[in-house]
C-alpha cells in the first residue's frame, strides 16, 4: 500500500475491528492512508469464530508501518468488556484520544431458526451486537469529554430486515440499528456522531451467498466509513447508508404510518380489532417475501442450467 490520501483524517485516532480482514483491513488501510493512527483490532478467527491467531492483526499493521503510517494490533474478542476498552485504552494512551471508532468484526454461524443451538444465537449476537457495544461504551466515556467529541460507525447489513438462515445475525444486525440510533441520539450534545453501514463486498463472508449480488471489492466501503468520521460529516447522525461500492443508499427513519382509535376512547376489544383494523390502517406489504421468491426461482434455474451444462459436458466427452 501506499499513504497517498489527501488528510480526509490527519490527527486523528481511530480504533477498526475486524481489522485484519476484508472490510475492516480496507477501512484501516484507508484511515491510514488519510493520515489516522490506527489501532488495528481483531481475533484472528474463521469465518464461524473459530481459532484465533494475532497473525491478520499483525500483518495489517507491518503492512501500514512499512508505508509509513502508525498503528498498533490488539488481538482480542470483541465480545468482552475488558477488549472494548483495552481498544479505546491502546489509542488513548499512546496518542492521547480516540476520534473514531469503526466496529466491522463479524462471524456467521447459518442455521434454520427450528434448528439453531443457544450456543450459535449466543455467539453470534454476542461479536455483532455485545462487540459494538463494547467498543460504542468504552470510547464514548472518552469521546464525551474531548473538545472534538468523536464518531462510532456500525456495521449492520441488510439481512436485518430478515433472513432465512440467520435468524441469529439478522437479531444482531438490527439489535445493532437500535444500538447505533440510541448512541446517536444521547451523544449529539458532546459532538458524538453515530452511523451504521450495510455493505456488500466481496469478501470470505460473502462469497457463499447463493445468489448474485451487487458487490465490489473491500475496498470499495473504506471511502464512506473515511467521510462518516471526517469534519465534514459531523453533523451527519442517526444514518443507515447502504454501500455496494458503486451505489450508496440512504434508509428511511422507522416511524408509524397510520393509527386508528378506539371508540371508547380507552382500550379496543378483539372484536373492535377484527373489524377495524383491515379496513384503516391494515397491514404492510413485506417486500422481502418478493425478493425470496425471484431468488428461489433464480436459484432453481441456475441449478438446471449448471445440470444441463454437466450432461452435455458429459455426453461430449463420451463421443
Ligand atoms: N461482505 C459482505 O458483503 C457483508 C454484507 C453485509 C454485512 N457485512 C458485515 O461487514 C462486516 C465485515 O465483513 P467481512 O465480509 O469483511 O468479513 P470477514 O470475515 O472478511 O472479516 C471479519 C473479521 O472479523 C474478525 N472477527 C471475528 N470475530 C471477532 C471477534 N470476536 N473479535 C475480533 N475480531 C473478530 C475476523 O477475524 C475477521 O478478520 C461484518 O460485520 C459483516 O457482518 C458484510
Amino acid at each position: 500500500m501506499s499513504l497517498n490520501g489527501v488528510g480526509h483524517l490527519a490527527g486523528k485516532n481511530i480504533a477498526v475491528t475486524g481489522a485484519g480482514n476484508g472490510i475492516g483491513r480496507a477501512i484501516a488501510l484507508a484511515c491510514a492512508a488519510e493520515g489516522a493512527k490506527v489501532v488495528v483490532a481483531d481475533y484472528g478467527v474463521s469465518m464461524e469464530g473459530s481459532d484465533p491467531s494475532s497473525e491478520v492483526a499483525d500483518a495489517v499493521v507491518a503492512e501500514i508501518a512499512a508505508a509509513g503510517g502508525t498503528a498498533i494490533a490488539v488481538a482480542g474478542d470483541v465480545s468482552e468488556m475488558e477488549v472494548g476498552q483495552r481498544i479505546v485504552d491502546t489509542a488513548v494512551e499512546n496518542w492521547g484520544s480516540i476520534d473514531g471508532v469503526v466496529c466491522v468484526a463479524g462471524i456467521v454461524r447459518e442455521r434454520m431458526l427450528f434448528n439453531m443451538s443457544e450456543e450459535e444465537f449466543d455467539h453470534v449476537v454476542g461479536v455483532h451486537l455485545k462487540g459494538h457495544f463494547t467498543l460504542y461504551k468504552a470510547a464514548s466515556a472518552v469521546m464525551r469529554k474531548q473538545e472534538t467529541g468523536g464518531s462510532l460507525v456500525g456495521f449492520t447489513s441488510g439481512a436485518f430486515v430478515a433472513s432465512t438462515a440467520q435468524a441469529n445475525y439478522s437479531a444482531a444486525k438490527g439489535g445493532i440499528v437500535s444500538l447505533t440510533r440510541s448512541a446517536a441520539f444521547a451523544l449529539k450534545k458532546y459532538g458524538v456522531n453515530a452511523n451504521c453501514i450495510a455493505p456488500a463486498a466481496m469478501t470470505r463472508m460473502s462469497e457463499n451467498v447463493p445468489f448474485e449480488i451487487e458487490a465490489g471489492g473491500p475496498e470499495a466501503i473504506a471511502p464512506l466509513a473515511v467521510w462518516l468520521m471526517s469534519d465534514a460529516a459531523r453533523d451527519v447522525t442517526a444514518q443507515i447508508y447502504t454501500c455496494t461500492g458503486k451505489r450508496i443508499a440512504v434508509w428511511n427513519q422507522p416511524a408509524e404510518i397510520r393509527h386508528m382509535w378506539a371508540d371508547d376512547g380507552a382500550s379496543f376489544s378483539v372484536d373492535e380489532i377484527a373489524e377495524k383494523l383491515p379496513a384503516t390502517i391494515g397491514d404492510e406489504e413485506m417486500p422481502m417475501f418478493a425478493d425470496l421468491e425471484r431468488r428461489m426461482k433464480e436459484m432453481a434455474l441456475a441449478k438446471e442450467q449448471a445440470k444441463e451444462a454437466k450432461e452435455q459436458a458429459g455426453s461430449a466427452s463420451g463421443a
